[in-house]
Formats: C-alpha cells, sequence, structure tokens
C-alpha cells in the first residue's frame, strides 16, 4: 500500500447548483459529431468506445475544466440534487481513480484552504490530488480499513464510493460483485461515520440492489437510489444515497485505535 500526498489540484468544479450539464454547450451538443472510422487492427468495441468518448459532452468539459474524469460529474449533480458535501466536512472516498471525485470532493469540503480532510483510495496507482491523502490498496485487502483510519483526524462525514471491479460484461456476475464491494463499504462506513454522517455509493442493478437499499435504510434516516444526468441510461449503474447515519458506533475510539503491520505504516516524509 502506498500514500501519495502530491499531485496536481485541478478541477474547478466546486458548489454549483442546477445541472453540471447545464453550462454544456460543446461541439457535441451542437451537432458537431465527430466521426470514427473504422481502422485496419481497431476492434469494433474500441472504434464504438472512442466515437463516444470523442462526442461525449461530458468527456468534453471534463477535460476543459482539469477533472480527470468524466465521472466527476455525477458526483457534482448527486451534490446539487441532494446537497451533502459541505465546507468542513471529513470525506473518504472509496475507487477514487483517476481522481475526479477526489477533484470535487476537495473543492466541495475546502480541504486545500484547510477546511475539512479528504482521503481517497485505489487498488491502481493514481497520481495525489492536492488537498487529499491518497492512498493505493485493494479495498479488500483486510489491512485497506485501517489504513484509512489511520489517515483519518477524526469520525468522517461522508463515505462515498465510486468503486467498480473489472467489468466482465456479464451483467449477473457484474452486479454479485460490486454489490460484495458495497457491502464492504457499508460495513466499513458504519465503523467510521459521525452519527448523521451520509454514505453513497455505485451499485449495479441486477437482483439484489433493492435487499441492499432495505439493509441500509436500517442504518440511516434516509436511503435512496439515484441516476445522475450523466450515468449514461444504457448503464446497469445507479448511487445509492443514505443519509443521516443513525450512528451506532464508537468511530472516534475506532479510528483513534486503528493499527496497521508496521510494514504498511507511513509518515508524509516517506512519500516526498
Ligand atoms: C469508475 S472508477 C472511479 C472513478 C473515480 N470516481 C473518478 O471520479 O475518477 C472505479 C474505480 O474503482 C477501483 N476499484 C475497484 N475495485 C477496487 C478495490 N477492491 N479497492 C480499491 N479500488 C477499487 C478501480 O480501480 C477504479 O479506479
Amino acid at each position: 500500500m502506498t500514500e501519495n500526498r502530491s499531485g496536481s489540484g485541478k478541477g474547478g468544479g466546486g458548489r454549483r447548483k442546477g445541472s453540471a450539464i447545464a453550462a454544456i454547450d460543446t461541439g457535441a451538443r451542437r451537432g458537431l459529431r465527430t466521426r470514427v472510422k473504422s481502422a485496419k487492427g481497431r476492434k469494433i468495441s474500441s472504434t464504438r468506445w472512442l466515437d463516444r468518448q470523442l462526442n461525449d459532452p461530458y468527456v468534453q468539459e471534463a477535460r476543459r475544466l482539469g477533472y480527470r474524469s468524466r465521472a466527476a460529474f455525477k458526483l457534482i449533480e448527486i451534490n446539487n440534487q441532494f446537497d451533502l458535501l459541505r465546507p468542513g466536512m471529513r470525506v473518504v472516498d472509496l475507487g477514487a481513480a483517476p481522481g475526479g471525485w477526489t477533484q470535487v470532493a476537495v473543492n466541495m469540503v475546502g480541504s486545500e484552504r484547510g477546511q475539512g480532510q479528504v482521503v481517497g483510495l485505489d487498488i491502481a496507482e493514481w497520481e495525489g490530488v492536492s488537498g487529499a491523502t491518497c492512498l493505493q490498496a485493494d479495498f479488500l485487502d483486510p489491512d485497506a480499513p485501517a489504513m484509512i483510519k489511520h489517515a483519518l483526524q477524526g469520525p468522517v462525514d461522508a463515505v462515498i464510493s465510486d468503486m467498480s471491479p473489472p467489468t466482465t460484461g456479464h451483467r449477473g456476475t457484474d452486479h454479485i460483485r460490486i454489490i460484495d464491494l458495497v457491502e464492504h463499504a457499508i460495513y466499513f462506513a458504519e465503523e467510521v461515520l459521525a452519527p448523521d454522517g451520509i454514505f453513497i455509493a455505485k451499485v449495479f442493478k441486477g437482483g439484489t440492489e433493492n435487499d441492499l437499499l432495505a439493509h441500509v435504510k436500517k442504518l440511516f434516516r434516509v436511503a435512496k437510489h439515484a441516476k445522475p444526468p450523466s450515468s449514461r441510461a444504457e448503464s446497469p449503474e445507479m448511487y445509492l444515497i443514505a443519509t443521516g447515519f443513525r450512528g451506532q458506533n464508537n468511530a472516534a475510539e475506532d479510528i483513534a485505535n486503528a493499527e496497521l503491520p508496521p510494514e504498511k505504516l507511513w509518515t508524509p516524509d516517506d512519500q516526498d
């Protein structure tokens, strides 16, 4: 596991009321479509992907605003709709790479201005986002939750997860895998969230998402599914949004007592 505090903090989104897409006025929206021809040696699926990327207004706007992913707009839109992340909050971002949500969270809580705290974690190698503590680890590794707790300076106001396992194309398998990840994220949230805390997680439709929602409703005062406009209509993806954590935990104690095996301990100096 590694930690990285350096890197660029670009991404100018911050808190903007209304739809994130409202400001987007790209060629693709105005009908200036870039045509991608099939090329020798390129698979049809790759040509389709390229075509979609080149003509996706969110991709273009993310590039223009310095966000590392179009996914940044999903968090902005969720926040516009539900008013969740605010200045001064402490946020854990699971499945954070390449860093779009982390950039948005840093802007929303103000951690670059000394307010709040953002800790992001991903299994993949990723470039640190300035204003956040960025960790590389498999969240399913038994030591990962302790590592995050170790980086935290107190109980958390929001656990946000955009984690998705590598997709197989088989909807049933992908559904089971993401639900497993979200269940682990919920156990973790139960350990670190302050009373009234927030939980956001990506799920894929596929059969058991409503059972999971029913479980989350027991832990939080309000829980629902939402699909932000930037989430592609053809994707089974949606988000579980829960607010008002009922708070039957000892988060502060848990965080203070987080123990890591010595080889997984880091200090900020290690990372420079
Ligand atoms: C859709 S991407 C996240 C995009 C990110 N929210 C953004 O805005 O840039 C999903 C991420 O989940 C990560 N992931 C999947 N399984 C994971 C695991 N077990 N532990 C940590 N990260 C995981 C993947 O590596 C991938 O980077």
